[in-house]
């Protein structure tokens, strides 16, 4: 009898690496990140998601006349075809955004004028160099396009939720500024302007997450963005990754209902006597603080000084007394953690936070999937089939 060798099983590929990406790295140990080498902190001071988004994707800064070209060219793809528009108003008021973001980038693929035949995706594993440039090219502009329609979907579900009328993006506002105009009808503040584009820039991209992991492994059949992008929403939208954000909120809102910063250990103590999880805690990959929650905790104590300072406290209480119970374990706060008082500081509805989250992300998952695709294989990976058995009987239905 031959005896079998059971693999080594890396359960959620916890280490594994399946390949090269420059695009953004993360050094756990020591809470840092960069996007294309540039720490985050130089990026988050200076930068704009737009100009983020060209270095994410071209991997270098722009200069002048590139950033502006790059920022027409997005300004001038933000509308969604009325169609979509349409096809949005028919759900069910209670569709969780994200759900109506992925029906509205699975609607949009109709409209684009370069949509593509399923043959063409084989010109990524041809020899024709010319082929390949070409779809890569495409796939470019398609990912181009579905950053910039990203705010429009998302604030459009947000109107049409509400029964108000869609806003139209305007060309003289910023990526940023345009989503929160779009969301509430009316140009943000200066002030609200930059903290939704220094949110934007932060989520932007982060090393293999889930999302772009799924958005890759999509890619990898040959296949078109708007699949790959449409998928890494679906992986985004659960709690365990870009979902976290709205819950942190429901999390301080329960301390603050049971009696504020005071009761915050006794909640604590209660919620990690049942293994309950404090949500914006803890990162597969970062042990030790996540630089982007120092940046949003900033954000956060900013804000809060008009509004809501009580549940800025009970999250800095939170916080410390976390960090002193679960610190050695390497559990510190994740960029969820701050992020839901920042939105929340802003206005934006809690349901909203994680769709924010995608309309940053989808310039990290079109990166990762361009990169990806320079060097494209299949992404196949097994399973191992513990059972060991090749020869059960099929027994007929009335048998069983
Ligand atoms: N609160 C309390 N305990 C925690 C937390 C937390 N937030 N996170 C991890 N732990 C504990 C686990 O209970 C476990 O304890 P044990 O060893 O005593 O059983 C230990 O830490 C390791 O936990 P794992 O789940 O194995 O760690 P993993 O690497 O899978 O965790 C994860 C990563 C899923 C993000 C986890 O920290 C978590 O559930 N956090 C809360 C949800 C959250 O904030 N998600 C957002 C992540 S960031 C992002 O996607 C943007």
């Amino acid at each position: 009898m031959s005896t079998v060798q059971v693999p080594e099983i890396k359960k959620g590929l916890e280490g594994v690496y399946f390949t090269v990406s420059n695009v953004s790295a993360i050094n756990g140990q020591e809470g840092r990140l960069v996007y294309r080498g540039i720490p985050i902190e130089a990026l988050a001071e200076h930068s704009s998601f737009e100009e983020t988004s060209f270095l994410l994707i071209e991997g270098r800064l722009p200069r002048r006349d590139e950033l502006e070209t790059f920022v027409q060219t997005l300004r001038r793809n933000m509308d969604v075809p009325g169609q979509v528009i349409d096809a949005l108003k028919k759900l069910p008021r209670s569709t969780h955004p994200m759900d109506a973001l992925r029906f509205g980038v699975s609607a949009l693929v109709g409209f684009d004028a370069e949509v593509m035949d399923p043959r063409e995706g084989l010109a990524l594993m041809g020899k024709d160099e010319e082929a390949r440039r070409a779809y890569w090219e495409k796939g470019k502009r398609m990912g181009i396009r579905l950053i910039a329609k990203f705010p429009t979907l998302v604030a459009a579900w947000h109107r049409i939720r509400q029964g108000l009328p869609v806003v139209d993006p305007l060309p003289d506002l910023s990526h940023a500024g345009n989503f929160l105009y779009m969301m509430f009808g009316e140009k943000p503040t200066p002030t609200a302007e930059r903290v939704m584009d220094v949110a934007l820039i932060l989520h932007a991209a982060h090393g293999m997450n889930a999302s772009t992991f799924t958005a890759i492994v999509i890619a990898s059949t040959a296949v078109d963005m708007y699949s790959a992008i449409a998928g890494a929403i679906g992986a985004l939208k659960g709690p365990l990754h870009g979902g976290a954000n709205q819950l942190v909120l429901a999390q301080l809102r329960e301390i603050q209902a049971r009696g504020g910063v005071s009761r915050v250990e006794e909640w604590l103590e209660e919620l990690l006597s049942r293994k309950g999880r404090v949500m914006g805690f803890g990162h597969r990959v970062y042990k030790a603080y996540d630089p982007r929650a120092r940046i949003l905790k900033k954000w956060a104590g900013e804000l809060a000084k008009e509004k809501e300072r009580e549940l800025y406290e009970i999250a800095v209480k939170l916080e410390e007394i976390n960090i002193q119970k679960l610190g050695e374990k390497g559990i510190f706060p994740n960029v969820d953690f701050y992020s839901g008082l920042v939105y929340g500081a802003l206005g934006i509805p809690t349901e909203f936070f994680t769709p924010i989250f995608a309309v940053a992300r989808v310039s990290g998952w079109v990166a990762d999937v361009l990169e990806y695709w320079k060097e494209n294989r299949l992404i196949r990976p097994r399973a191992w089939y513990s059972d060991q058995v090749w020869d059960r009987p099929y027994v007929p239905i009335d048998e069983r």
